[in-house]
């Protein structure tokens, strides 16, 4: 489906002038690939496997970490791995075979591969961590062969991807994740449980970032470097909007009783890239032929059905330490990342903000307080890496729902194109499409 600008940012003042509810229709939402209503995959369950046999495809800087946190997962089985790479996946394999697992097999000739790793019938979930162009063609070929699929992200860049996504998923019954590990982090976990118990009062407003200084990995010579610096030549809005969203996402329950309706969204100009290229680039480097377009700093404000607002943040190319940003303010009170600090009124007596110490014990998610220890050892960003592969292995192993599921997925992943469009409209609003087809409303709660 092309969308064009007109139609993305083609929004009616009168819908607007509230700020408040728009119409749970959505012109641009198509039925289905066949015209049909199509039916929903929101809480459809896993049927049972265990143990859970996994495919990975991208054996890279992601691919390997989740290769070895699989290993360490009880019950989670990897039984093929896929690369372009020969040497990736037989260290891959080496790896496996070491864990105690049978030797996995082994795809390895040229892009194309991938298709005769899903094709396999001893594969339950296909793992995705490949550069981001691949990630849909790969995740529609695993749901078309029978197989749930989970993506790395963003799970798509376009909004045309977004809906092929979502049309694949409710056709063949199969699931696409957004592997979305910030969601599973100790901070995100106990704020979900916070939300859920009511400290925050009703929420009004979140903040979510990507905040990365990625300048050395986007110049360098071998992986991410070899495909992630071309989209800042291409594209100008955010490019990574998921780790940051994805948990103020579940704090507001969006696809659970409320939903992205637009945003507005404005770059900064472009000069991290050009400058880190002139102090550490030699001039006789092809780099020096490729021309920036994404501006360093991506702002959006996005708001959401319910009436609340949220900040959206990209920078990955300025000098500064790392955030996700991971603020969420209630009618009651507020909770701040990086670092953690909190306000509840009643609690304190000062208006004054203090560390969660008081909170942690009470509040702590049951997926740490059950297995923190293990993720802690497993590591992988502090651990959320591993307790969303537990996680994933535990609803596969029960017959449960996933956590996030496709529509997660395409609302998580589409401000990244809808941003790129608010921002070449000199920051005109843009529409969500209504990915869940009016079902936003029908699931209550939080995830996980
Ligand atoms: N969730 C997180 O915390 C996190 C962290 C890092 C990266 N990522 C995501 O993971 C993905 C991979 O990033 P990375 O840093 O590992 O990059 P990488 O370049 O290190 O790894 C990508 C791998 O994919 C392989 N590949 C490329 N085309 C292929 C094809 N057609 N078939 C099979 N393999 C192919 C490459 O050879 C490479 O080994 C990206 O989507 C990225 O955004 C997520």
């Amino acid at each position: 489906m092309n969308l064009s600008r007109r139609q993305i940012l083609g929004l009616g003042a009168g819908l607007l002038a509230d700020g408040q509810v728009f119409a749970d229709q959505d012109r641009n939402s198509p039925v289905s690939q066949s015209g049909q209503r199509a039916e929903s995959v929101m809480e459809m369950p896993f049927e049972r496997q265990d143990p859970v046999r996994f495919g990975i495809i991208g054996m890279g800087k992601r691919g390997s970490l989740m290769l070895d946190l699989l290993l360490a997962v009880p019950r989670a089985r990897v039984t093929a791995v896929c690369d372009i790479v020969p040497e990736k996946t037989s260290q891959a394999r080496d790896r496996i075979v070491k864990a105690g697992q049978p030797a996995p097999a082994i795809f390895a000739r040229g892009d194309e591969d991938f298709h005769n790793l899903v094709r396999r019938d001893d594969l339950d979930f296909v793992y995705i961590a490949t550069p981001w162009d691949w990630h849909v063609p790969m995740a529609l070929a695993s749901m078309t062969a029978g197989k749930h699929s989970g993506v790395e992200v963003p799970a798509a860049t376009t909004i045309e991807d977004c809906w092929k996504l979502v049309n694949t998923s409710e056709r063949t019954r199969r699931h696409c994740m957004i592997m979305e590990n910030c969601c599973y982090g100790a901070n995100e976990l106990l704020v979900l449980n916070m939300v859920r118990a009511g400290i925050f009062g009703e929420l009004i407003y979140g903040e979510a970032a990507y905040l990365h200084d990625l300048r050395a990995e986007l110049f360098s010579d071998e992986g991410a470097g070899l495909w992630r610096r071309f989209p800042h030549m291409k594209r100008d809005g955010n490019l990574y909007p998921t780790h940051g969203l994805g948990p103020v996402a579940n704090y507001m329950g969006i696809n659970r009783g409320d939903r992205f309706v637009y945003l507005v969204s404005m770059s900064s100009m472009q000069k991290g890239l050009e400058a880190y290229r002139a102090a550490h680039i030699p001039r006789d480097s092809a780099k020096w032929k490729e021309k920036y377009v994404c501006g360093d700093v991506n702002t959006s404000l996005i708001k959401t059905a319910g009436g609340r607002t949220i900040l959206l943040q990209h920078n990955v190319a300025n000098a500064r330490p790392y955030s996700r940003l991971n603020m969420v303010q209630g009618v009651k009170g507020l909770f701040l990342d990086y670092p953690p600090r909190i306000y509840i009124e009643g609690d304190q007596t000062e208006e004054e903000f203090t560390d969660l110490t008081r909170y942690r014990d009470q509040y702590m998610h049951p997926l740490w307080r059950e297995h923190g220890e293990a993720a802690r050892q497993a590591g992988g960003h502090g651990g959320m890496d591993y307790l969303m592969l537990w996680r994933l292995v535990q609803c596969i192993r029960e017959g449960l729902p996933p956590d996030m599921d496709v529509y997660d997925a395409a609302s998580w992943s589409v401000p990244g194109p809808l941003s790129e469009a608010s921002v070449g409209s000199g920051s005109g609003p843009a529409r969500f499409p209504d990915f869940t087809r009016g079902r936003w409303n029908h699931r209550k709660g939080t995830a996980i």
